[in-house]
């Protein structure tokens, strides 16, 4: 059973880390997406809503077992304690490397054991983050096939009750 991480904010998840996920599945026979809970960090969406939205859009069907759950703490002890071999990371372009390289070579300070997988996300992801995808949505500009359209009602749903609230 080789099962592999894939940690991050996805705050919200985008089409490039779906991409990553299907990618990594071809590798592992279980993948655990893994939401970090930072309370330090300001988000847009909750870690529960945004588990929740993995959940609806990540596909019913696959040759890998995906599961979602969030966690708080070193990532490492996270990966140590569902039994993960590896840890999965999307580059994208080289300036992804210089932080994903630190991040990488501290969890194996850390976690000898643990690779580090990185896989290049297609193409057409490239470019697609989703700091740039709130950006846009938040400046009034298009970002359909840029996240899955689930998301980008979740985002139209946020912002109309957050302009509510005023
Ligand atoms: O999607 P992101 O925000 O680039 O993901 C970053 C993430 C969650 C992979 C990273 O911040 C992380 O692993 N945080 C958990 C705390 C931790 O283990 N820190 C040491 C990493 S070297």
């Amino acid at each position: 059973m080789r099962k592999a991480i894939y940690p991050g904010s996805f705050d919200p998840i985008t089409n490039g880390h779906l991409d990553i996920i299907a990618r990594g599945c071809t590798l592992f026979d279980e993948v655990v997406v893994a939401v970090l809970n930072n309370p330090d960090k300001s988000s847009m969406f909750t870690v529960e809503e945004r588990c929740e939205m993995l959940r609806e859009v990540l596909p019913q069907a696959s040759n890998c077992r995906i599961e979602v759950d969030s966690f708080q703490g070193l990532l490492v002890d996270y990966a140590k304690k569902k039994k993960a071999i590896a840890i999965v990371r999307g580059i994208r372009a080289i300036s992804d490397y210089e932080y994903e390289l630190q991040m990488a070579l501290m969890n194996r300070r850390l976690a000898p054991e643990l690779e580090t997988i990185f896989l290049m996300s297609g193409e057409a992801f490239s470019y697609i983050s989703s700091r740039l995808v709130k950006q846009i949505f938040n400046l009034g500009g298009k970002i359909e096939g840029l996240v899955p359209s689930l998301v980008e009602q979740r985002m139209t749903d946020k912002l109309a009750s957050k302009t509510r609230r005023g």
